[in-house]
């Protein structure tokens, strides 16, 4: 027992001071060391992003030159990881493999664990950030079957992914620079979003003194759910479930239904109580992409539909639910060749970085402690054993 604070769900506990990331959900900001994430993903590229997150302060051209050498630096894996993946099932959700393969770096680089020694964090920061594209990618190669590519550290770091990603080693493979820009911006709107769920699982598994690697996989169980990363695979199922727009009502009165479980996926926020300033940037960039590839896939039609109607709905508006970053982006990853299933993944590769910065500021933070919350017991107060027979 004890006078606790009862907060289900962490709704209103800060449970760390940070310098990385402010929103403010009422108003719909979201800024990044100080930086609009609007302005972010229009001038900026993400590993411009990911050096600011990192470090602070926006690079000059040679401390970003000097970041991108050291990130292209690490970017292949120990060849033994490649036997590693061949252990999972050829059907394995790849945000499975992603969990096991992130968490088994622990026992590849055992130069970067320990916490304690600031070389090796950082280190470790860089191979992560580094090498999270290889795994994804090759998640990906082995749920299709194809060969893992090598990393061609010419190429930028969204470049070399989507070559790893979509190349083959018999074809020369040109990234299209329209998708690799928009892919780029899609990871900057995905860096970083202070202390969300798995951020949070991040930093509390950080707190007992768990290497970076292990802190990280714990990360992406988290992110694996439907309420948190999994959102943008449900979203995107959801609106091939509705079809055509003469649908919607049918879904809207089923969101509203508190006897059905339904949820207009992609849509509704803890902290947003507004428009998600991501959402904003991502509705424009599905149409830069469909224009690049000459593709309109009809769902996006649906997807507007569906939030010009919510938007108009007297419980949409009351309970404040707004379309958040992933009710667009599953529009877009699949107009680029993602199967549904790789789309957490692609969130999970973007946080990365948000959750390595997360984690070092957490490491240098003095008062950092032990994560370690209370609750409010409400079992049974102290009884009598009573032995089997006698029950
Ligand atoms: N559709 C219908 N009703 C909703 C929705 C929705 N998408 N989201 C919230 N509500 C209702 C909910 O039923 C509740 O109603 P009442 O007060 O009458 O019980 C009210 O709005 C508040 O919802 P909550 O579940 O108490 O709010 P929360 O802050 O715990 O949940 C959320 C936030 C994001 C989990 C939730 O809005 C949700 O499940 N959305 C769908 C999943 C989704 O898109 N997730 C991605 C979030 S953004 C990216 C990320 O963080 O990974």
């Amino acid at each position: 027992t004890g006078a606790f604070t009862y907060d289900p769900g962490f709704t209103s506990t800060a449970s760390c001071q940070s310098k990385l990331t402010y929103i403010d959900g009422d108003e719909g900001v979201l800024l990044h060391r100080g930086y609009a994430i609007g302005d972010l993903a229009e001038n900026s590229s993400f590993m411009e992003v990911a050096y600011l997150l990192l470090n602070g302060e926006l690079p000059n051209q040679d401390e970003l030159s000097g970041f991108t050498n050291t990130i292209t630096r690490h970017t292949m894996v120990h060849e033994q990881l490649a036997a590693f993946f061949r252990g999972f099932r050829r059907d394995a959700h790849p945000m499975a493999i992603m969990c096991g393969v992130v968490g088994a770096l622990s026992a590849f680089y055992h130069d970067s664990t320990d916490i304690h020694d600031p070389v090796q964090r950082t280190i470790a920061s860089h191979r992560l950030i580094a090498k999270i594209p290889t795994i994804a990618a090759m998640a990906y190669k082995y749920s299709v079957g194809q060969p893992f590519l090598y990393p061609d550290n010419s190429l930028s770091y969204t470049g070399n992914f989507l070559r790893m990603t979509f190349g083959v080693p018999a074809e020369a493979y040109e990234v299209n620079p329209a998708v690799e820009k928009a892919m780029d911006r899609i990871f900057i709107l995905h860096a970083d979003h202070e202390q969300n769920a798995s951020t949070s699982t991040v930093r509390l598994a950080g707190s007992s003194g768990a290497n970076p690697f292990a802190c990280i996989a714990a990360g992406i169980a988290c992110l694996w759910g439907p309420a948190h990363g999994g959102a943008n695979e449900a979203a995107l199922n959801m609106l091939r479930e509705i079809g055509t727009p003469d649908r919607i009502p049918e879904f809207i009165a089923r969101a509203k239904d508190k006897n059905d479980p339904f949820r207009l996926m992609g849509f509704g926020h803890r902290v947003y109580k507004n428009y998600d300033p991501r959402a904003t940037v991502m509705q424009k960039t599905v149409r830069e992409v469909f224009d690049a590839l000459k593709v309109n896939d009809p769902l996006f039609e649906t997807a507007l539909r569906l939030e010009e109607i919510a938007l108009n709905d007297e419980y949409f508006v009351e309970k404040k639910l707004f379309p958040n970053v992933d009710f667009y982006s599953g529009v877009i990853l699949s107009a680029i060749g993602f199967p549904t299933e790789m789309f957490t993944v692609l969130f999970a590769l973007a946080r990365t970085v948000g959750w390595v910065a997360q984690w070092n500021e957490m490491i240098t933070d003095p008062d950092q402690k032990i994560g370690r919350p209370r609750q409010l017991y409400t079992g049974p107060t102290q009884r009598a054993y009573v032995p089997v027979e006698k029950r």
